[in-house]
């Protein structure tokens, strides 16, 4: 999204859309109030939200591959991260940590934990060398501009075997007309092997995967209102972007 205000179509006379910089400013985006605390389990966590328990999973994983690697995406706190990398270094577990958030509201890392990693930094510009066995979005998808962009991007950090989990609404994107985008969007997530479980809004798949929906975004709106979260989100718009390249597993 190069320019701050975009407007495509008759439809988007009526509706200014924001760039990437302004909805990183956006009180909707930027503030105090969304839950960034979620710990690692119980009542306010990961595990309820996932629906399975990261730790455990990620655990299995060194047997097999020698090490393990978590990446969080929009980590907010990193409390969760935190709490991982704590009983890990406790045990002397081979598994390494790393969040990315907008605001950096990190909770202090204690000194000898070198196992994690805590940057603040957009995710809509954010890239990384490095593949994970796991990558998670837990409620961070609602306030990106280009959603779908960013699942593409993630979805290729996977090592072989790894696993993507992020929540997503899919009232939340938009066609350029201002219709829904949900059933082609689903018919995207399918073509490209991903799964959308629509009692928990994760959409999830493992990897890595070389995908493009072939959806361009024009730019988001932060005057959305409330999502299923009954948090204000940011809806996202998107149009055709000519040919799709086939979605393919590298490693399937
Ligand atoms: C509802 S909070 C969830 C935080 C954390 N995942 C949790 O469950 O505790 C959403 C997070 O997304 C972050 N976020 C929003 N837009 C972002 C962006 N463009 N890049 C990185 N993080 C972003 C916010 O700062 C916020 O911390």
């Amino acid at each position: 999204m190069a320019a701050s205000h975009t407007q495509p179509s008759e439809y988007l006379l009526t509706l200014t859309l924001v760039d990437d910089a302004a909805l990183e400013r956006s009180h909707v985006v930027a503030n105090a109030r969304m839950n960034r605390a979620r710990r690692l389990s119980g009542i306010n966590s990961y595990e309820r939200e996932l629906g399975f328990d990261p730790l455990a999973w990620l655990r299995a994983r060194p047997a097999q591959h020698g090490s393990a690697a978590w990446l969080d995406l929009c980590c907010g706190s990193g409390q969760a991260l935190i709490e991982a990398a704590s009983t890990c270094a406790a045990t002397g577990e081979q598994i390494t940590f790393r969040g990315v958030d907008l605001i950096d509201s990190f909770v202090e890392i204690p000194a000898a934990l070198r196992s994690l990693r805590l940057e603040a930094a957009s995710l809509h510009r954010w890239d990384s060398p490095d593949r994970f066995d796991l990558i998670t979005c837990v409620h961070g998808l609602h306030y990106v501009g280009d959603k779908l962009g960013l699942v593409e991007r993630a979805v290729s950090w996977l090592v072989p075997g790894g696993q993507f989990l992020a929540h997503l609404d899919l009232a939340n994107l938009r066609r350029a007309s201002g219709e829904p985008l949900g059933r082609l969007a689903l018919a995207r997530f399918r073509a490209a092997g991903m799964v959308f479980d629509r009692r928990s809004s994760l959409l999830t798949c493992s990897g890595p995967r070389s995908i493009a929906f072939g959806l361009k975004c024009l730019g988001a709106d932060d005057s959305a209102g409330p999502n299923r979260t009954r948090q204000e989100a940011v809806d996202s718009y998107y149009v055709a972007s000519g040919a799709r390249r086939a979605v393919k597993n590298r490693w399937a």
